[in-house]
């Protein structure tokens, strides 16, 4: 075979592989795409493992648009018969945050943060008998949502409880002048991390269990 017929060849062959490589391209798309997500790295999981919690901020201030993507993502939560029992409240005013930090005696951090967001349950939302404790398990869904958001966008924030303290929770509806159906699961004071606090490494295989709980 002449060196000329050869690469005629040669360019036959590539001419069909990117061929092959388009039309698997359009009829596989699923499949490629996932394997491209496989290869690629896990922003998600990267957060989920990044994200802890931040008790010291620097001077800047979290913008509206910020506070408003960040609540967003908490009401983005699943929630029991989808009823969304919430009410959140940001706060940015500095008087506020210092009279909350002043009263809750774990969430001293308060008064350095820019500003906080307030997760609380509506009992006019959450359902009925029983069942109206499940706002409990929403509002800390939508709760973890929001700690997620807030490492994803290079901020930091920490949840610090007011449910099921009465005594905080009488706290937080005073400053805020709550009406009585509206309970406050938590307060989370939001800024940009001072950068001291690290992720902690949680992974303890003692605490999984494959199939039953005796099988190892
Ligand atoms: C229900 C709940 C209540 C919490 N209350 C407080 C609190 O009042 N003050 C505080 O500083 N941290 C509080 N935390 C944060 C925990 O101390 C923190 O999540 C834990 O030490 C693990 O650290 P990490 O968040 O960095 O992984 C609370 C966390 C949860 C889930």
């Amino acid at each position: 075979m002449s060196k000329n017929n050869l690469s005629k060849g040669l360019n036959i062959v590539l001419i069909l592989c990117v061929l092959v490589l388009l039309i698997m391209l359009k009829y596989n798309k699923g499949d490629v795409e996932t394997n491209i997500t496989k290869d690629e790295k896990n922003t998600t999981i990267e957060t989920i493992h990044e994200r802890k919690s931040v008790r010291s901020y620097t001077d800047k201030k979290v913008t509206p648009e910020q506070l408003e993507t960040i609540v967003k993502a908490g009401m983005a939560a699943p929630t029991a018969v989808n009823k969304q029992p919430w009410a959140f409240i940001i706060i940015d005013s500095r008087e506020t945050l210092d009279e909350l930090g002043e009263v809750l005696p774990y969430a001293k951090m308060i008064k350095n943060a820019p500003a906080a967001i307030v997760v609380c349950g509506d009992m006019t939302k959450a359902l009925e008998g029983q069942s109206q404790q499940f706002w409990v398990q929403d509002c800390s869904a939508a709760t973890q949502n929001i700690l997620l958001a807030v490492e994803s966008m290079g901020l930091g924030a920490v949840w610090t409880a007011a449910y099921p303290s009465e005594e905080r929770i009488k706290s937080v509806t005073d400053i805020l002048e709550l009406p009585e159906h509206i309970v406050p699961l938590n307060v989370i004071p939001v800024g940009y991390p001072v950068g001291t606090e690290k992720p902690k490494d949680k992974w303890k295989p003692e605490n999984l269990h494959w199939q039953k709980w005796t099988k190892k």
